[in-house]
C-alpha cells in the first residue's frame, strides 16, 4: 500500500500543534501513574487506537525519524523492552538497546546510574529505564534532561504497563466505570498491580484483592484505595471473587523480591486459573496477566476467548507508540 494515499488519516504533524497544547506530556518524564488524570488517559487511548489503525494499515510511519531512544534495563525483560523497541521502530525512530543485561555495559565496571543516564542522554532523546530499586526512575529523571520513562522500579511502579492494562480493559469490555476488577497473586511485590490499582481509583470500580496473607497489597496503597471510597474486599481465595469479576488480573509471584526462598516456595503455586474455574466466571469477562506466567494460568485456558493476555501484549506496543510520540512532542 502506498502511504501517500493514507496521509489524510495519519497526518500526525498536523495534529501535533493542537495536541502539544492539550496533552501536557511533551518533554515530560513518565514515572508514576499519579501524573495521569482521566482526560490525559482518554488522550493516550485515542492516540493508541490511531497507532493500532496505522500499524494495521501500513505497518509504520516516519514520525520519529531522526529520534533515538535508549533502553536501559537492569532487570530481565521480554515484553516491555521489545514493545518499546518495536514502538520506536514503527514510528521511524531508532534504539540504543541496553537490554540484554547491563552486565555488558559499564554498569558492571561500577558506573553509577547517574553517570550512565548522563551519558545516554548525550546520544538519545529519551530513556526507558528498568531498575531493581524503588525510586530509581525518579533518580534518573533528576539527572537526565531528556524524558525518562519508568519501565519498572523494583516493587514500586510500572506506569506504562498500567496504561496498557487499562487500555486493554477499556477495549475488551467497552468501559471501565462499573466494573468489578479482581487482582490475584503477588499483590505485595507486583509493581503492575500497584500502578494499575492507583490508576483504577480514577474510575468508579469495585476492587477485589486475592493473595496469600504474606503477599497482601501494601498498606500505603490500600490506604489510597480506602481514601478513594471504592468498594473493596480482600480474600485468600479466587473462588470468592470469580463469579462477579469482570476482570481477573493474575500475576506471578515475584521470586526475585524474596530474601527467603523457602517463603517463596511456600506461596509460588498458590493460585492456578483452570478451565474448571473459568466455568464459574461470567461469559463476558477477561483474564489478564502482565506476563511472564510461571504456572498461574493453565495453558488450556489460552483458547478461551476471555483469555486476553496476548491481546494485552499487543496493546502494549500501541500504547508505548502513543507515549513516545507524546513525550517527543509529535502527537
Ligand atoms: C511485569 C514486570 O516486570 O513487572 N512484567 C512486565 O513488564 N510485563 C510482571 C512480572 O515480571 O511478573
Amino acid at each position: 500500500m502506498d502511504i501517500t494515499t493514507l496521509t489524510p488519516l495519519f497526518n500526525f504533524d498536523e495534529m501535533a500543534g493542537a495536541a502539544q497544547n492539550s496533552n501536557g506530556l511533551t518533554g515530560r518524564d513518565i514515572l508514576s501513574v499519579a501524573q495521569f488524570d482521566r482526560e490525559m488517559l482518554s488522550y493516550i487511548f485515542a492516540r493508541g487506537r490511531e497507532m493500532r489503525e496505522m500499524v494495521q494499515r501500513v505497518g509504520g510511519v516516519d514520525m520519529l525519524k531522526g529520534y533515538v531512544l535508549a533502553c536501559l534495563f537492569y532487570e530481565p525483560s521480554t515484553r516491555t523492552s521489545s514493545s518499546f523497541i518495536a514502538a520506536m521502530e514503527r514510528l521511524g525512530g531508532s534504539v540504543i538497546p541496553i537490554t540484554s543485561g547491563v552486565k555488558f555495559s559499564s554498569v558492571s565496571k561500577g558506573e553509577t546510574l547517574a553517570d550512565t543516564v548522563r551519558t545516554l542522554e548525550q546520544y538519545a532523546d529519551a530513556i526507558v529505564l528498568r531498575h531493581p530499586e524503588i525510586g530509581a526512575a525518579q533518580k534518573a529523571a533528576d539527572y537526565a534532561s531528556v524524558p525518562v520513562l519508568n519501565a519498572g522500579d523494583g516493587a514500586g511502579e510500572h506506569p506504562t504497563q498500567a496504561l496498557l492494562d487499562l487500555f486493554t480493559i477499556r477495549e475488551e469490555l467497552g468501559r471501565v466505570d462499573g466494573l468489578n476488577v479482581a487482582m490475584v497473586g503477588d499483590l505485595r511485590y507486583g509493581r503492575t498491580v500497584h500502578s494499575l490499582t492507583k490508576l483504577l481509583l480514577r474510575y468508579d470500580v469495585s476492587l477485589r484483592f486475592v493473595s496469600p496473607e504474606i503477599l497482601r497489597l501494601p498498606l500505603n496503597i490500600m490506604n489510597k484505595v480506602i481514601d478513594a471510597s471504592v468498594d473493596v474486599r480482600e480474600t485468600h481465595e479466587v473462588a470468592d471473587v470469580i463469579e462477579n469479576a469482570d476482570v481477573l488480573y493474575v500475576t506471578r509471584v515475584q521470586k526475585e523480591r524474596f530474601s527467603d526462598l523457602a517463603q517463596y516456595e511456600g506461596v509460588k503455586d498458590h493460585y492456578v486459573i483452570t478451565p474448571d474455574l473459568m466455568e464459574k466466571a461470567k461469559n463476558k469477562m477477561v483474564v489478564m496477566h502482565p506476563l511472564p506466567r510461571v504456572g498461574e494460568i493453565h495453558y488450556s485456558v489460552d483458547n478461551d476467548p476471555r483469555a486476553a493476555y496476548f491481546r494485552q501484549v499487543k496493546n502494549g506496543m500501541f500504547i508505548r507508540m502513543a507515549l513516545l510520540a507524546a513525550v517527543l512532542g509529535k502527537a
